[in-house]
């Protein structure tokens, strides 16, 4: 997604400077290129030697240093980047960046810079809710600046509140979701599902399953990062994607309700989810004590099949469904192409390694209705989502909504 893609990451002085190096050695795992220019006080907090060594890239800090390969710096690197990423961005740089000033290497370069600007900021949380912070921010707004939203939580200096530089992650999709504004699922809404469902045995217990997310999560960012709209209904507690929607289930039922109301809306939807087909079939109010006997029955009662009745309630959405298996592989889930009303399903057999359950990696196989499939080799989760989108797209009616 982002290979080839030249970024220049602005870096200012505050102590979130270490997650920025994080986020360069991200963008060059993506193949990215990336130039950094630091201003004199973030050089306090890290030394210019780490991120030239992570970008492979001379640093620029000051007017005059002198890297000759540069023309005149702050105008060739204006000029070389596609986009211009500041983070962390303090108080002060956007301050400065709002009213015009040009008085270091950073704040001259983003000023002759034609490039989209995305600023991520990260400072004390009175800082960042003072009245003179946030009218900066809505003027930067105001003349096409991308702005992300800082993240909650207690600060390196005590206090707890909006303040905190988005984690790198999220920084990357947002850049990726940049780069995707012009790609190809920009006006479609895709519903995702992800996470094992808990079906409550009694207040304490509930049967569940190994599935941890990572597949469905993997699919929101993806369809995030290619510019489509995402709700993402989940019983996993990673950290949610930037820009998707979040709805937090547990049980299945809980998970058929949040899918419904969805539906309609949805142009694309990816059923990830590992849903237990049975939940017992009385809920214990109070813990079940043990007893005298050795075994205790639970008698189970059939969940409601979510993808079928999505399948049966189908108008213009694109079904696909997945298939976890231990054995017979293709031919299960060729029989839920056909009984669910599927156009594609991903098939992994969950007992390979490096596949199947919270792995970081997964080994699929598309199949869809009219016989024809692919086979992947063994690849992380998010490159299976991309190459999932890769077939979607391909067979989105020419109707689909495009922006
Ligand atoms: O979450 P991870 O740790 O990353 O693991 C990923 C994964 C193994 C969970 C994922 O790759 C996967 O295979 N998900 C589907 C798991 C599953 O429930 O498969 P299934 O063959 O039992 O179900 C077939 C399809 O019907 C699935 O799309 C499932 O979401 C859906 N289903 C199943 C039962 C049910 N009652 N309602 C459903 O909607």
């Amino acid at each position: 997604m982002l290979a080839g893609k030249k970024i220049v990451l602005g870096v200012t002085g505050g102590i979130a400077v270490y997650k920025a190096v994080d986020l360069v050695s991200r963008l060059r795992k993506q193949k990215a290129e990336v130039k950094v220019v630091m201003t004199q006080s973030a050089t306090k907090f890290v030394a210019p030697l780490t991120f030239q060594e992570i970008s492979a890239n001379p640093v620029v800090v000051s007017m005059w240093d002198e890297i000759h390969e540069y023309s005149i710096e702050h105008i060739a690197l204006a000029a070389w980047a596609d986009l211009f990423v500041v983070a962390p961005a303090t108080a002060n740089i956007i301050g400065k960046m709002a009213a015009g000033i040009a008085d270091d290497m950073l704040s001259t370069t983003v000023m002759a810079t034609n490039a989209p600007v995305l600023v991520c900021p990260a400072m004390n949380s009175n800082m960042y809710t003072n009245a003179v912070t946030q009218q900066n921010l809505a003027t930067l707004k105001g003349r096409g600046f991308f702005i992300m939203e800082p993240g909650y939580g207690l600060m390196a200096c005590g206090t707890t509140g909006p303040g905190r530089l988005p984690e790198p992650a999220e920084i990357v999709t947002a850049i990726e979701g940049h780069f995707a504004r012009s790609l190809d699922l920009r006006g479609n809404h895709v519903l995702v599902t992800a996470g094992g469902t808990r079906e409550a045995i009694d207040p304490v217990r509930y049967i569940g399953n190994r599935s941890s997310g990572k597949m469905g999560y993997a699919i929101a960012e993806a369809a995030l990062a290619r510019g489509a709209s995402v709700t993402l209904v989940s019983t996993a507690s990673l950290p949610s994607p930037a820009g998707a929607t979040v709805i937090k289930v547990e049980s299945a039922e809980e998970m058929r309700q949040a899918v419904m109301a969805a539906y309609d809306a949805a142009d694309i939807v990816i059923k990830a989810a590992a849903v237990a087909d049975y939940r017992p079939m009385i809920v214990a109010d109070k813990k079940i004590k043990k007893a005298a006997d050795d075994s205790l029955t639970i008698v189970l009662q059939r969940n409601p099949d979510i993808l079928q009745e999505l399948g049966s309630r189908k108008t213009h959405q694109f079904l696909v469904g997945f298939a976890a298996e231990t054995h017979d592989l293709e031919a299960y889930a060729k029989e839920k192409i056909a009984k669910k009303n599927l156009d594609m399903i991903v098939a992994n057999d969950v007992t390979a390694s490096g596949a199947g359950f919270g792995t970081e990696t997964n080994i699929v196989k598309f199949l869809f209705p009219d016989g024809s499939k692919a086979e992947l080799a063994c690849l992380p989760k998010r490159e299976v989502a991309d190459k999932l989108f890769d077939e979607v797209v391909k067979r989105l009616p020419a109707n689909a909504r495009q922006a």
